[in-house]
């Protein structure tokens, strides 16, 4: 089980963009302390008489200082600019990422594969991002890994991801985008090359078909309650694309992007009453009986 990942900058793109954001704090900082002190200091010398510094300070602190502060950071700026890429070299891996209110959908074109909400790749290599939105402006951000890129309707915005580390990275909207912009955020599962083909074999067969009395009521209550006008599962007759792709839900780490862990209870809790959970989803409340419910919860944790 790949760990999860906090604070450290875990790939190229984040290190760079890192090292420019310490830059930027501390002449932030030292441009305001030195002002800062001058400031106090004509506060507390007013009126004594002494004017004979004044061109003096405007030439050094208004036009020098400023001068060499703006070109370091547009060095700094420019550099790390270069060496953040903004194209994936030939051969990479390319990944589809559509923003929806609010939730992220994931498709591998090379091999077929739609998931949700969770970006698996492996590590050391460039990911080929092309980010579109399905809605409104979503903004796809996984500090621990990169820098932010817009994803807008109509338009597909490329940009490269890259892992260093192994490890689960958790991901953001970074754009508002509607009243459940907050929960509105995704994993990047980097594994080693073998284990991302196993998940690519494994994401590609269809779904398991139910194999106990429990589980095929479960299937019954899901094309009932009419699940598969909004949910595809490959391998059943179910291929709506209103919402994510339930074909391995049950490997996913989280339910209703990245806002619950994917458990019994929270599975269970979601189906039931989506509204009370993330309000404002397209899912309404399924308002069905325990047993209905029980069997439904069941079925979709074979759906590994
Ligand atoms: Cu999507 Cu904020």
């Amino acid at each position: 089980m790949v760990e999860n990942v906090v604070g450290a900058a875990s790939g190229p793109a984040a290190a760079d963009i890192r090292s420019l954001t310490w830059v930027l704090v501390v002449l932030g900082t030292a441009v305001f302390v030195v002002f800062g002190a001058l400031y106090l200091r004509a506060l507390l010398r007013r009126g004594d008489g002494d004017q004979g510094s004044g061109p003096r300070l405007i030439f050094w602190g208004g036009l020098v200082m400023p001068a060499v502060v703006v070109t370091v950071v547009l060095g700094f700026t420019l550099a790390t600019m270069r060496n953040v890429p903004a194209q994936a070299e030939a051969g990479s891996i390319v990944v589809e990422v559509t923003g929806h209110q609010w939730w992220w959908e994931v498709y591998y074109p090379e091999h077929d594969i739609t998931s949700a909400n969770e970006i698996h790749i492996p590590v050391h290599r460039q990911v080929e991002l092309r980010l579109t939105s399905a809605d409104v402006v979503h903004s796809f951000w996984v500090p621990a890994l990169g820098g932010k890129l817009d994803l807008l309707p109509e338009r597909v915005n490329e940009t490269v991801l890259e892992a260093s580390d192994p490890g689960v990275y958790r991901g953001a909207c970074a754009e508002f985008c509607g009243l459940q912009h907050a929960k509105m955020a995704f994993q990047v599962v980097a594994v080693s090359e073998s284990e991302f083909q196993e998940w690519v074999e494994g994401s590609r067969r269809p779904a398991e078909q139910p194999s106990t009395d429990l589980t095929s009521r479960g299937m019954e209550v899901f094309f009932d309650a009419g699940c598969d006008e909004c949910h595809a599962i490959t391998g059943t007759a179910a291929d709506g694309r209103v919402g994510p792709d339930l074909t391995h839900v049950a490997s996913r780490q989280s339910i209703a992007a990245g806002s619950l862990d994917n458990n019994t209870e929270n599975l269970t809790r979601w189906v039931s009453n989506p509204q009370s959970l993330k309000q404002g989803v397209e899912m309404p409340d399924m308002e069905l009986s325990e047993d209905e419910l029980g069997a439904l919860v069941a079925y979709l944790e074979t759906l590994e």
